[in-house]
């Protein structure tokens, strides 16, 4: 039996060619079936066995080294080794130092690039058809945090509830929000009055107030000529509730009892820690005298109005 050896110097029939890297066997026959020549140029051809004339000093070819050069180079993906197929005592027999020989990879199970390529070609259309199918429960999950802000108009009070002006009061209302697919109704209030000409001016101070949605656009106007003033029932500084009251200092003023933030009657900060004025919402009269508002709210904490709800 033909038996070459690892590393034995390979002669063509005209010159040297290289010396054996592996070899490769059979796994029907269990014999060789080829040799791994490594040529002078680093290359690695699969030659057939039968070419193998004669091995004893060195592995002698019946080819020359051109033709040797025509053989297929190796390509070490198409084959296992022993070792991996698991063919025990396989290269004991054919007298290989272990992790030489090769077994060729049956052909179902090459072209691994082309069937990774259809696995992924595959995931894409199922990706592709599972869009419609998707879609609407995003939308129905995400809606909310992208959803414009409601500008819906509530009641809060009506004209006829203030003979006086610049007595400010708290009216509560019922208020509705949608969080993903929760729907809650919780109370609110806020503050409403009727401002005398100074506090008017006080609060607007010349000029309308302009109420933007997030992308700039003006939905409402406050004229500064309409007596009927809505401040946001929750103080600018931490959001806390505050109070209509005589304190120390002042006779009447609205007292925020968390960090002691004092506002006069148009709203201003006179003392404490507020950033800034309490929040005017967005107030319309009806013909029929009621007072309602968009219950707007601001990020506290901060001396500019960040429409938050
Ligand atoms: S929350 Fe009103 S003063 Fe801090």
């Amino acid at each position: 039996m033909i038996q070459p050896k690892i590393k034995m110097k390979v002669v063509g029939s005209d010159r040297d060619v290289g010396e054996v890297s592996n070899v490769i066997a059979d796994p029907v026959t269990k014999s060789l079936s080829h040799i791994v020549v490594c040529t002078d140029d680093g290359g690695q051809r699969v030659v057939p066995i039968d070419q193998v004339a004669d091995v004893s000093e060195g592995v002698v070819l019946r080819c020359s080294a051109v033709t040797v050069s025509g053989y297929p180079l190796l390509c070490r993906d198409d084959y296992t080794t022993v070792h991996q197929q698991e063919v025990a005592g396989l290269e004991a027999r054919l007298d290989v130092d272990p992790g030489h020989t090769l077994l060729p990879v049956p052909e179902g199970d090459r072209d691994i690039p082309r069937r990774g390529f259809f696995t992924k070609f595959t995931i894409a259309i199922n990706a592709v058809l599972a869009i419609p199918l998707a879609y609407p429960v995003l939308k129905f999950l995400i809606h909310p945090m992208y959803a414009p802000y409601s500008n819906q108009w509530v009641k809060l009070a009506s004209t006829n509830q203030f003979s006086d002006a610049d007595a400010p009061r708290s009216y509560r209302f019922k208020k509705t929000i949608k969080e993903g697919y929760l729907e809650r109704t919780f109370d609110k209030s806020h503050w409403a009055m009727k401002a005398s000409p100074g506090t008017l001016e006080s609060v607007y101070q010349g000029k309308d107030i302009e109420f933007r949605d997030k992308s700039g656009e003006v939905y409402w106007v406050n004229r500064r000529n309409v007596p009927y003033v809505v401040f946001s029932g929750k103080c600018p500084h931490l959001g806390c509730g505050y109070k209509w009251r005589s304190t120390k200092k002042y006779s009447m003023a609205f007292l925020c009892p968390c960090h002691l933030s004092i506002y006069d009657i148009a709203g201003g900060v006179l003392t404490g820690p507020a950033p800034r004025a309490l929040d005017v919402l967005p107030t319309r009269v009806t013909p029929g005298g009621d007072i309602e508002m968009i219950d707007v709210e601001f990020k506290a904490g901060r001396a500019d109005r960040v429409r938050v709800i």
